[in-house]
């Protein structure tokens, strides 16, 4: 029995998946794929993953290839209410509601846990995890879970590390046409979409603090560049900071950016990134956002010390008063907020990195019994099958090796000059 918020609302959620599911091509090539061939049928899949409209059309696809699917939200402010209903609508168990405490988001989580899943997709490792340390009778009877997120795979590899991972799971973040185009161009844009949505603000003429610089920071920094802001980016990272410097970045600790910043965003998987000395050098009306997994890397309980408040002065803008009236502005609670203000990152970008989720359940079912219980490295072949599709998708072609020229690519014998 699933639980929601509203289940009246599903007519709008079907309209949101609709839109989405005509810019996924390759979900829509697997899902006619697996309509005829139900790989994964008479099994059990959960899923904890963002509840919005891509989220949804993949969970159908898998639920069109047999199986049973059951799904609830990787972050309180991420779900949407019309998608959830849309799902239940349309038989998928849904335990996931908009804006739950904390209490509720773990009890949403752990009753998905408690299907007793053969498939696990992961976004972040709380369902992973959660099965793990509560339901140890279930987990021999797991076939394997595919994680979404660079958050996830740390604390994955740490249980793996640890020798308590009981099952395989298929690293889908590391695969090339997820962190290529998801982190780096789907964050770059969905979270400068989140940010407009909540400020209605300009970014040109700004300092924009970027502080990471993996694939998720290179996106947004890219984009913040675009937009006109002045890109500062602060990194533990010797050389991710080489990068973003020859990127053409200023490179700076953050406790000096502090006091230059216009708009700081955190992009770390790192907890306490931004504190209390950084506030206190803060201008008046900095805007604070994270764009990393969890809401850890603002330091909000300092925040709430420091400065009154917090006061919604916006939908997703809280302020913060400082002794003296200086005001910080922090968006979506701190948390992703472009999940949390705006819907995530592009149709087009899930498109890969869910075909690579469909594609890693199935690998996971090819090789039942034979991978271990370790984090998997996602396959060539299928970062290539969904390359593949997608450009079948977007209609491009491209060049191939000669016979002649595979040869030469194979040998180490062959010269490297004309005879
Ligand atoms: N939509 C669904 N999952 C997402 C994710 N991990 N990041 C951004 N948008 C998403």
């Amino acid at each position: 029995m699933s639980i929601i918020r509203n289940e009246r609302l599903a007519d709008a959620g079907l309209e949101k998946i609709k839109w989405v599911k005509e810019h996924m091509p390759v979900l829509s090539e697997l899902a006619n794929d697996f309509s005829r061939s139900k790989p994964f049928s008479g099994l059990r899949v959960a899923i904890c993953l963002h509840l919005e409209a891509k989220t949804a059309y993949m969970a159908l696809v898998i639920k069109e290839a047999g199986a049973d699917v059951t799904i609830t939200g990787s972050n309180p402010l991420s779900t949407q209410d019309e998608i959830a209903a849309a799902l239940v609508k349309e038989g998928v168990e849904v335990f996931a509601w908009h804006n739950a405490t904390l209490q509720e988001y773990d009890e949403h989580v752990y009753r998905t846990a408690a299907t007793a899943p053969h498939l696990i997709i992961d976004d972040g490792g709380d369902l992973i995890t959660l099965i793990h340390k509560n339901f140890p009778k279930s987990l021999a009877q797991v076939y394997g879970g595919a994680e979404e997120t660079t958050t996830g795979l740390i604390r994955l590899r740490a249980m793996e590390k640890n020798g308590v991972l009981a099952f395989p799971v298929m690293a889908v973040n590391d695969g090339l046409c997820k962190y290529l185009f998801d982190n780096r161009y789907g964050t770059g844009q969905s979270v400068w979409d989140g940010m407009m949505r909540a400020t209605n603000l300009v970014v040109a003429g700004k300092n924009v603090v970027i502080i990471g610089y993996g694939w998720c920071g290179r996106g947004v920094a890219m984009r913040a560049e675009g937009l006109g802001g002045r890109v500062i980016v602060c990194e533990v990272d010797p050389v991710k900071a080489l990068e973003a410097h020859m990127d053409g970045h200023q490179v700076m600790p953050l406790t000096k950016a502090s006091a230059i910043g216009d708009i700081f965003i955190t992009v770390t998987g790192c907890n306490n990134v931004i504190t209390g000395e950084h506030f206190a050098a803060m201008k008046d009306r900095a805007i604070l956002a994270n764009a990393g997994h969890f809401d850890i890397e603002i330091d909000k309980r300092t925040l709430s010390c420091a400065g009154e408040g917090p006061r919604r002065v916006r939908p997703n803008v809280d302020e913060y008063v400082f002794p003296g009236g200086k005001r910080i502005y922090l968006l979506s609670e701190g948390r992703l907020v472009n999940l949390a203000a705006a819907d995530g990152h592009p149709a087009e970008i899930m498109d890969m990195s869910f075909g690579l989720q469909v594609l890693s359940l199935q690998y996971l079912l090819k090789n039942k019994g034979t991978l271990g219980n370790k984090v998997i490295a996602m396959p060539h072949e299928l970062d290539r099958q969904v390359a593949l599709l997608k450009l079948k998708g977007l209609q491009l072609e491209i060049d191939h090796l000669s016979i002649e020229q595979k040869e030469y690519m194979e040998s180490w014998e062959l010269e490297g000059h004309e005879a």
